[in-house]
């Protein structure tokens, strides 16, 4: 599957009055194929998220097309575009939110709707999940409820949640921001693998160690894509 924004665009208001718009993302053209890793950087504010949610069919964009195999991503309804999400989307978002009274392992599982699954497909995401876990060192974590986390563990946390479901699609969002160096690369290697094995990844991010594992970098500024760094 190729993910693809054409001409995609996003503004907001800023004060009183239509002529206070201002762009927040401006025709911006990108592409996300299988076994590649794109790396996205730029200053706060100039744009990252924004664009990023709406490949990630969270937002829908005021001008151009986000097109998946070139089908407008956009033109469906909600639960058509929800289903779509949760089969083939991965995100792990900036804020890294998870539900503080569920265990880690629920947390990573009930997305899937795999919790306490008879069916053997849902065994083998479980296992691949606990895989996961282990070698982000969050698998001794299983049974605590979320709010009791670190902040870099509640990260790992979303990481393998994002994961659990082999997406075909990450999009992930300053992943590395709390994590220290060990944690970083390890992360950073864990989202080259996925790609590896056939993933698209786009990787938002401040940290410059990204470039070490991606394909293509490209950089933000004032909603605009400058292109490769
Ligand atoms: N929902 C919103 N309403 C108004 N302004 C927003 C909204 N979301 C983002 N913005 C603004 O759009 C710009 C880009 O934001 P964002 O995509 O979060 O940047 P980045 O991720 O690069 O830090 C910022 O100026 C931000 O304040
Ligand atoms: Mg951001």
């Amino acid at each position: 599957m190729v993910l693809e924004a054409c001409g995609v665009e996003k503004w907001f208001y800023r004060g009183k009055g239509s002529s206070n718009r201002f762009f927040a993302v401006r025709m911006a053209d990108l592409k996300l194929e299988p076994g590649r890793v794109t790396g996205l950087t730029g200053r706060s504010g100039s744009g990252k998220t924004t664009l990023m949610n709406m490949l990630a069919g969270l937002l829908t964009p005021d001008g151009g097309r986000v097109l998946l195999d070139e089908k407008d991503l956009y033109a469906q309804d909600d639960p058509s575009l929800s289903a779509l999400r949760n089969r083939h989307f991965g995100m792990i978002p900036q804020g890294g939110e998870l539900f503080p009274h569920l265990t880690v392992m629920e947390n990573i599982l009930l997305p899937r709707g795999i919790l306490k699954s008879k069916k053997e497909s849902g065994r083998q995401e479980e296992e691949y999940a606990k895989e996961l876990m282990e070698r982000m060192d969050i698998l001794p974590l299983s049974s605590v409820p979320a709010g009791e986390l670190s902040g870099g563990e509640r990260r790992r946390v979303c990481i393998a949640r994002a994961l659990a479901g082999k997406p075909e699609f990450i999009f992930a969002d300053e992943p590395t921001s709390d994590l220290d160096d060990g944690n970083t690369r390890m992360t950073l290697t864990i989202l080259r693998q996925a790609a590896d094995s056939g993933a698209a990844v786009m990787i938002v991010t401040h940290d410059s160690e990204v470039a070490e594992y991606a394909d293509t970098m490209l950089r933000m500024d004032g909603g605009i894509i400058r292109g490769t760094d």
